[in-house]
């Protein structure tokens, strides 16, 4: 979480800094800073607690300046104020830095070498800057040796980017575990958590890797070791196309998200169709996934949810067992593996410090891995195996929408692959189906002021509610619910519809909101006598069934599409559904509190 720019070159900076923290806000939105130097030598620090809008009103148009580097938080230690806001300063002025990340001995160092020191924050930042000054002043190293110093001494994860006020035409970078590009340009150079962020700049990025040191003027980029030693990187070039980084006329990054799902689906076909017309995967993963005995599937949030209907997707179309793990666990309870366990990563923004956790593990044992991301180059698709990518394009709303379900096409694609590489017959032809669930979302979509209408009916004023349903619908509800707790801030539950009479029915009274989704033939019956239980008790019920199985009571009918593939079409009311709750609360929709799209810490 949080997100760190920097730049020195030829334009004046400030706009640069403030649009690319606009673009980096979905890491967190605590509060906001920059600084700059302007054209005589003079540096000017700007924080404010809250959204980039309001660093924005308080940045000093007049001042012309042509290097500088911002900062947007999620608090981790200490809470969001203007003192605790990036940038922070050494005492003297001298030095400010800005930092993603979480130093986990910062206290240590405090008292071993800071004692005197008197801090201006409550944030484990404040000691990087303090401890670099320190370095200079009492040991009399110079700037790029106290840099590294500091970094040896420190421990924990960080991206940082520093400026020393006595060489203002150089700005410094380091980075351990959290996500760092260089960007490069005419006449200017730049640092950014993510390509993004800078791409209104250039499409040229170099990445930084943990345990280097960058120094930037606006002409020369300079990648070193912790030993001094140079390290020579070419660039590549970010495909990304800045128009896609804006709302267009939608009122809010989520729904222009969701709306897009019907072209995702069927850019992923063309994506992973060869000349022929067939679905292709590299052979390679083909191959390692049939070798293997078990495929472990880690992840967190919506992915992990979309994790689970992978399993069912690689279960029944390949033969060969899944398992779903959320990374956070799997780190620090390690299930006992099987002998040839094959891993697959899922992770939208490829840069989670869970997930990544458990990559650096798995490699670590010499396992096979592979990363579903949406993000070419990131973290987690640098370090695993194999990469595939979502091909969903930027998804900036914090709440996930497309991304799910372009991880449950590229699920069910690898699926199919697999299976033919092994010789067994699928039972679906994916790209076929892909292209009728493009159009059923496109229905659903259609239909959206039906679910504008049912969020007012059923969830304008609860304070919970619960989502429930059975086999495939029932990994659907969890992810529902997670969509509804994040974006309306309504305490949901998505439950396995046979469990509410093992307790959770004794949280059922007058009015509360049950959603029951019914796609799947052979439980969907049992849900529907579920939903009556709750109706009996009160409850305020909505169903939302499947063509061919739907009855006169219905909320909404879904076109139907194929069983192993309902997720793809059933979440979208669910999305629809938290995204006008959220509205009609007058909640910030894309960005909900306490939230980061990114969860770079552990
Ligand atoms: C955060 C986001 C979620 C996301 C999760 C995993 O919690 O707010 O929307 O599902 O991280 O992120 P990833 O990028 O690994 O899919």
């Amino acid at each position: 979480m949080c997100g760190i720019v920097g730049y020195i070159g030829n334009k004046d900076v400030k706009e640069i800094l403030l649009s690319g923290l606009d673009t980096l806000e979905y890491r967190g939105y605590d509060s906001a800073g920059i600084y700059i130097t302007d054209e005589k030598n003079q540096g000017h620090l700007f924080k404010e607690k809250g959204r980039i809008a309001a660093l924005r009103d308080k940045v000093d148009e007049s001042i012309n300046a042509y290097s500088g580097i911002g900062h947007t938080r999620w608090a981790t230690h200490g809470v969001p104020s203007v003192e605790n806001a990036h940038p922070h300063q050494s005492t003297s002025g001298r030095f400010t830095i800005v930092h993603n990340g979480v130093i986990e001995n910062f206290e240590e160092v405090k008292d071993a070498y800071l004692a005197d020191v008197h801090f201006h924050s409550t944030t484990d930042t404040e000691v990087i800057v303090q401890l670099i000054a320190w370095f200079v002043e009492s040991e009399e190293l110079d700037t790029i040796d106290a840099f590294k110093k500091a970094i040896v001494t420190l421990k924990g994860s960080y991206a940082l980017a520093l400026v020393d006020n006595e060489n203002p035409d150089t700005l410094y970078a380091a980075k351990n575990k959290s996500p760092l590009l260089l960007g490069t340009g005419e006449g200017f150079n730049v640092i950014s958590s993510d390509a993004m962020a800078m791409v209104r700049e250039t499409s040229q990025f170099i990445e930084l890797m943990d345990g280097e040191v960058a120094t930037l003027t606006k002409d020369s980029i300079k990648i070193e070791d912790l030993a001094g030693e140079t390290i020579e990187r070419d660039s590549y070039t970010a495909h990304i196309d800045a128009n896609d980084l804006g709302k267009g006329t939608y009122p809010y990054y989520m729904i222009k998200e969701i709306d897009e799902q019907p072209a995702v689906m069927r850019k992923l076909v063309q994506q992973y169709q060869n000349e022929d017309g067939n679905l292709e995967i590299n052979e390679d993963i083909l191959a390692e996934v049939k070798e293997s005995d078990r495929v472990y599937i880690v992840a967190c949030g919506t992915s992990y949810n979309a994790g689970w209907v992978g399993k069912q997707l690689i279960e029944r179309i390949t033969g060969t067992p899944a398992e779903v793990h959320l990374a956070s666990e799997f780190a620090y309870n390690t299930p006992l593996l099987t002998k040839k366990p094959f891993f697959i990563f899922l992770s939208q923004s490829g840069e989670t410090a869970d997930s990544r956790q458990v990559l650096v593990q798995v490699n670590k044992a010499g396992y096979p891995s592979l990363t579903l991301t949406n993000v070419p180059g990131s973290t987690l698709s640098r370090e695993a195996k194999y990469t595939l990518l979502l091909h969903a394009g930027p998804e900036i709303a914090v709440a996930s929408t497309k991304a799910y379900t372009a991880q449950i096409a590229v699920l069910a694609i690898l699926a199919e692959c697999v299976a033919k590489f092994n010789g067994v017959d699928s039972p679906l032809d994916v790209a076929h189906e892909l292209g009728i669930i493009a159009n059923a979302i496109e229905t659903v979509i259609d239909d959206h002021e039906v679910f504008e209408h049912l969020s007012v009916t059923h969830l304008s004023t609860s304070k919970n509610a619960f989502y429930i349903g059975r086999g495939i619908d029932y990994y659907v509800v969890m992810e529902a619910a997670l969509k509804l707790k994040e974006v309306s801030y309504v305490q949901a539950e998505g439950w396995a519809s046979g469990e509410l009479k093992h307790g959770t029915i004794a949280l059922i009274e007058d009015n509360t909101p049950v959603i029951s989704i019914i796609t799947d033939e052979v439980s969907g019956p049992h849900t529907r006598g579920n939903a009556h239980e709750v109706i009996s008790r009160g409850a305020n019920s909505m169903i939302i069934s499947m063509e061919g199985l739907d009855r006169q009571e219905d909320a909404y009918v879904l076109p139907k599409v194929h069983d192993l593939l309902t997720p793809l079409i059933s979440v979208i009311p669910t999305q629809l559904i938290a995204y006008y709750t959220a509205l009609h609360r007058g909640n910030d929709v894309d960005k909900p509190r306490n939230l980061a799209k990114s969860v770079t810490v552990e």
